[in-house]
């Protein structure tokens, strides 16, 4: 209609084909770095920086800022550019640092799109428009677009069939600070007991890329950042997945707490949830002390 002043949004398919090029080239780097081997500083407690998650941080930036210069950048490294528009980018140069940092082959680059129309106040969250979360050692392109699906290389990605807990292939993530007033090791524990197994793989962006494509049937983490978790979000609901918080309420970027699944047996994990924090149904295993004394008993 002539005279109003809706905003231009181009199609989310401009977006996936530059920004895949940009987390290629980071990706080219991130496989120079691993290959010679990086030190690792500390941030705190342990969680690490490497120079390559600066350097790569840096790329991106630039390229970003090249491709799309009205656009907002939010980077894991300290980036905060033009926050205030109508764009932002979700920019984790190098998700698994740990890993990387040890020589453990499993890390990505992640980048996620946030529409946030005018008006939308700073807390709330906008439309998620496009993903790329990019694998530079399997050379594994995940992306998706809002509306368009996902992809794993250019072909079709949807989530698991699996419909029940018992039967799944779950992963989970552990905080590299505060990790004494995290719980997840419990649920490590009980959901183990219930699957046929977590993997603990240390890089969330590439485990929700998992949750998409059917690898994992489902991914729960405590205590994430928009970086790492803007890309798979996406993915994950356009591949037919379902993402929630652990009460099954809407998820939203500073959540913190991720339950991201095939959508099958998402009612079954919240109710599992519910049960943990309630304390129960829980299933006990001996300590370390009563299996100490029990094998102490057996050896007598
Ligand atoms: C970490 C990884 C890890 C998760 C941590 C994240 P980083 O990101 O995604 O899997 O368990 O919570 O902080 O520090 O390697 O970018
Ligand atoms: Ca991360
Ligand atoms: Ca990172």
């Amino acid at each position: 209609m002539s005279g109003t002043t809706e905003p231009v949004i181009p199609p989310s398919f401009v977006y996936v084909p530059r920004a895949a090029g940009i987390a290629r080239e980071a990706g080219a780097r991130l496989r120079e770095y691993f290959a010679q081997g990086v030190e690792a500083e500390y941030k705190g407690d342990v969680d690490l920086v490497t120079i390559a998650d600066r350097t790569v941080e840096k790329l991106i930036r630039g390229r970003l800022g090249e491709a799309f210069p009205g656009h907002g950048i939010y980077g894991e490294e300290g980036t905060r550019e033009r926050m205030e528009g109508e764009f932002r980018w979700y920019v984790d140069p190098l998700d698994g640092t740990t890993n990387f940092a040890h020589g453990f082959p499993q890390f990505c680059i992640s980048m996620g799109l946030e529409h946030r129309p005018a008006g939308l106040k700073p807390e709330d969250d906008g439309t998620l428009l496009a993903a790329v979360i990019y694998d530079p050692l399997r050379d594994e392109l995940f992306t998706a677009e809002r509306g368009r699906g996902a992809t794993l290389n250019g072909k079709p990605a949807r989530v698991s069939r699996i419909a029940h807990l018992a039967e799944s292939l779950l992963a989970t993530g552990f905080p590299s600070h505060k990790r004494h007033s995290n719980p997840n090791i419990h649920f490590y524990q009980e959901f183990t007991l219930r699957s046929h197994g977590v993997r603990r793989a240390g890089s969330a962006a590439l485990d929700l890329a998992y949750v998409a494509c059917g690898r994992f049937d489902a991914f729960w983490e405590f205590n994430l950042n928009p970086w790492d978790t803007a890309a798979g979000i996406l993915l994950v609901e356009e591949a037919g997945g379902r993402v929630t918080d652990f009460s099954g309420d809407r998820f939203r970027l500073d959540s913190r707490e991720v339950l991201a699944s095939n959508g099958l047996i998402h009612d079954e994990l919240i109710g599992f949830f519910s049960d943990m924090f309630a304390g129960r149904n829980l299933s006990p295993i001996p300590t370390p002390r009563e299996f100490a004394q029990a094998r102490a008993a057996k050896n007598r």
